[in-house]
Order: structure tokens, then sequence, then C-alpha cells
């Protein structure tokens, strides 16, 4: 009788944990508000396995509601598909988007990991994934810590909406993956296209 009343206990325990996880899964992945619809120029990742990303432009990006430093936020990045990193951001358009999904998804705590940092104690910033410098939107008096090895990654939304600031990298995070349409691998493919 005790064997198969904890028994029940533990499949109480399973079926709850199972059905909590799985509405944690689903607000997180598909947000209380719909994404789509707030945001009205997304639209769902047309990748196969991805539908739950959203496409900007040229890639598929994807929130995630995790607090990391940058470091560690981009190496999750990197495990979410393939050729994600930290997502960059190359124009007006995109970043309005960005910040539509995060304070959508996040109005309370809108700061987010962009894939950005400085090269050493250059003054120049780089993005994770390769592309130009091309773009930039930073609040007033930001860059605050050039040349310096004290704030060399870079976040949205801090003091005012939509607009960058540099930021120590220990700090933790949420953070948007992103990965280009045309960098997946095509199944009998061996080269990118
Ligand atoms: C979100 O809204 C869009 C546009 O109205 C609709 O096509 C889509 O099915 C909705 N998605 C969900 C998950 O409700
Ligand atoms: C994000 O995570 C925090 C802390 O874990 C939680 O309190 C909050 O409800 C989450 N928000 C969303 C939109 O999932
Ligand atoms: C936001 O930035 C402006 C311009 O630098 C500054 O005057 C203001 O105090 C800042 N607000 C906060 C909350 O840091
Ligand atoms: C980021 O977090 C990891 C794991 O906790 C830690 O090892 C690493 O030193 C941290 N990086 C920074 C820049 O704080």
């Amino acid at each position: 009788m005790v064997k198969s009343g904890s028994i029940g206990v533990l499949l109480m325990a399973l079926l709850f944990g199972s059905g909590d996880f799985l509405k944690m899964e689903r607000g997180f992945v598909a947000g209380r508000t719909n994404v789509t619809e707030q945001c009205s120029m997304l639209q769902p990742c047309n990748v196969y396995g991805f539908t739950d990303w959203y496409k900007l432009g040229s890639v598929c990006v994807k929130y995630f509601n995790n607090s990391l430093n940058f470091t560690e936020a981009e190496f999750s990045c990197r495990t979410q598909a393939p050729g994600a990193h930290l997502v960059s951001v190359h124009k007006q358009k995109h970043n309005a988007e960005l910040h539509c999904i995060v304070t959508t998804l996040n109005p309370k705590h809108p700061r987010i990991w962009l894939g950005a940092f400085e090269l050493f104690k250059s003054g120049k910033f780089l993005w994770l994934d390769g592309s130009y410098w091309d773009y930039d939107n930073w609040n007033i008096g930001q860059p605050s810590n050039l040349y310096t090895n004290t704030e060399e990654c870079v976040e949205m939304n801090w003091n005012e909406t939509g607009k960058w600031n540099d930021r120590g990298c220990h700090n933790k995070e949420n953070y948007i993956c992103a990965f280009k349409l045309n960098g997946i691998l095509k199944p009998g493919s061996e080269e990118m296209e």
C-alpha cells in the first residue's frame, strides 16, 4: 500500500510536472500575446523545425527569456540552430522589430544582449556573426566606455527603448538569437548556399 501510494505520488508529480513544463514551453514560444499580431511587420520563420522563430529580413530570430552573461548567451545561441549567433542589427526597421518582440514578450525586462562587442580596446565594435558594422542606434552619451575593458558588450533597451548601450559582459541579460536563412546546409549538399 505504501508502495502503490508513493507510485501514485510519483505519477502525479510527473504528470503535474510535465503539464507545467508544456504550459511554460507554450507560453515561452508563443508568448501570452501573439507577437506576429503585435509586431505587424513580423512573419513566422518558414524553416522546418524553426516555425517558433520570427523572420527578420534574411534571418530568423528568437527571444530567449533566460538571463545569461554575454559569453554564455552567445554559446547558447550557437546550440539553438545551425550558424546561429546573438542577433546583429543592420537597419532601423529591424531594430524596431526586435524591440517589438522584446516588449511584447517581456515588457517589464526589455534589456537584451545584441551580438556586438568592442574588439579589445580598439574603440571599434564588431558583430559576432561577422557581418559589417553598418548601423548603430546608441543612446545619447553611449558608448561611454571606449578604449577600456569595462563595458565591451552591447545591449538594447537600456534607458530608452530600442536604444543601445555598452555594458560589462559579465552582466546577465535575456537575449535574441539569429541564424541566416541562406546559411542553412541543405540536405545532400556540401556547400552553404
Ligand atoms: C497570430 O496572428 C496572426 C495574424 O493575425 C495569425 O495568422 C496567426 O495564426 C496567429 N498565431 C497564433 C499562434 O495565434
Ligand atoms: C521571464 O523569466 C522571468 C524569470 O525567470 C519570469 O518571472 C517571467 O515571467 C518570464 N517572462 C516571460 C515572458 O516568459
Ligand atoms: C537616460 O539618458 C539621458 C541622456 O543621457 C539622461 O539624461 C537620463 O538621465 C538617462 N536616464 C536614466 C534612467 O539613466
Ligand atoms: C559567464 O558565465 C560563466 C559561467 O558562469 C563564467 O564561467 C564566465 O566567467 C562568465 N563570463 C563573464 C564575462 O563574466
